[in-house]
């Protein structure tokens, strides 16, 4: 797998000859907005930036990769659709057994800018209002896009491990690599502590959200994955507020609110037909979405030496910010 380049325009080309650039094994990169994008990314973000017309009423879910994107955007979706639903059986002929979450969801510069510099937004399988797009971009880039409008942002923050070995194994997985080798993991885990990595350095991105959500708490939502885990049912009705759709005392009583946790668990979300098969619009196995879902996995993979080294990096890069993860 290697990621093209040839869609670049040359005042893009222009812009990235001024810009720091790396090649990993997948392709070349640059630092954007102090952000790490392979070329073809870099001009969706840039199309992205010149040619979106957002709508106030827009949803925009932003994480990091591999920090629980699938999760946000089904919980998302099963919230706004509930009032669709007859309410004796809310969870009936629901979108999210017929679509995988990020066929219903797109990713701004992933799914729409990275084929065209003005995609057709009104052919959206979540054509309803509001509409929701999801990224990977962090904030200050983002906002650049939205102009001035008051979208709301919801962020998932997963702690920097696991995100990293969820990396590596989804890497793997779209190679198909049976063999998830240990130098791979080790040319990873150093490009990921030297932030020089696809949308790294997670710290910054992470930092990004965090201060925007300290400084706009009504548009700007901060979540952790590891609390979607603990305390899933304090944390989606946290999401509903926020995106102004909070569960009335009825919906409570009628238990709706663990439907749709266990609409979107993970062991219901990676039985589902439609996400066991087929691929999304990037060519990648739907089931490469769903791996373990686990808090701490990175303790099987990483070393002591590891552990400290990333650690020490991220409270180096999070001093005085208040944030930890
Ligand atoms: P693991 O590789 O640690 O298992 P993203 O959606 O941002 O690509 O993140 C993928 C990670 O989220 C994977 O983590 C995947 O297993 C996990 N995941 C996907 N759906 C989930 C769900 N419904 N609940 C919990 N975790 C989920």
């Amino acid at each position: 797998m290697n990621v093209r380049d040839d869609n670049v325009s040359e005042e893009t080309k222009k812009l990235i000859s001024s810009l720091p650039t790396y090649k990993d094994s997948l392709g070349k990169l640059c630092k954007y907005q102090g952000c790490w994008y392979y070329y073809n990314t870099l001009q969706a973000v840039i199309n992205f930036q010149n040619n979106f017309r957002p709508q106030n009423n827009d949803i925009i879910l932003a994480s990091f990769p591999k920090s629980g994107t699938t999760w946000l955007k089904a919980l998302t979706v099963a919230l706004l659709e509930r009032s669709k639903h007859d309410h004796d059986d809310p969870l009936n002929h629901h979108p999210l057994l017929s679509d995988n979450p990020h066929g219903i969801v797109p990713t701004l510069e992933i799914d729409m800018y990275l084929k065209s510099s003005t995609p057709d937004l009104t052919k959206l399988s979540s054509s309803s209002s509001p509409r929701l797009f999801s990224t990977h971009m962090p904030l200050h880039t983002v906002k650049e896009g939205l102009k001035d409008s008051p979208c709301k942002i919801v962020y998932v923050c997963r702690n920097a491990k696991d995100a990293l070995i969820s990396r590596w194994h989804f890497k793997c997985k779209c190679q198909k690599q049976d063999d998830v080798s240990r130098s791979s993991l080790e040319s990873m885990f150093e490009s990921f502590c030297s932030g020089v990595s696809f949308y790294g350095p997670i710290w910054d991105h992470a930092l990004s959200y965090w201060r925007g959500s300290l400084e706009n708490p009504k548009n700007v939502l901060f979540m952790r994955y590891e609390e979607l885990k603990t305390e899933p049912r304090a944390q989606l009705k946290r999401l509903a507020e926020f995106l102004g759709c909070p569960f009335t005392e009825e919906e409570e009583e009628s238990g709706l609110v663990e439907k749709i946790l266990e609409l979107c668990s993970f062991d219901n979300l990676s039985g589902l037909e439609v996400n066991k098969t087929g691929k999304t619009s990037l060519n990648i196995d739907r089931d490469s979405f769903f791996r373990k879902g686990e808090v701490g996995d990175w303790k099987n993979y990483l070393t002591p030496e590891m552990e400290s080294k990333i650690d020490m990096i991220i409270d180096q890069e999070l001093k005085g910010s208040g944030l930890t993860f």
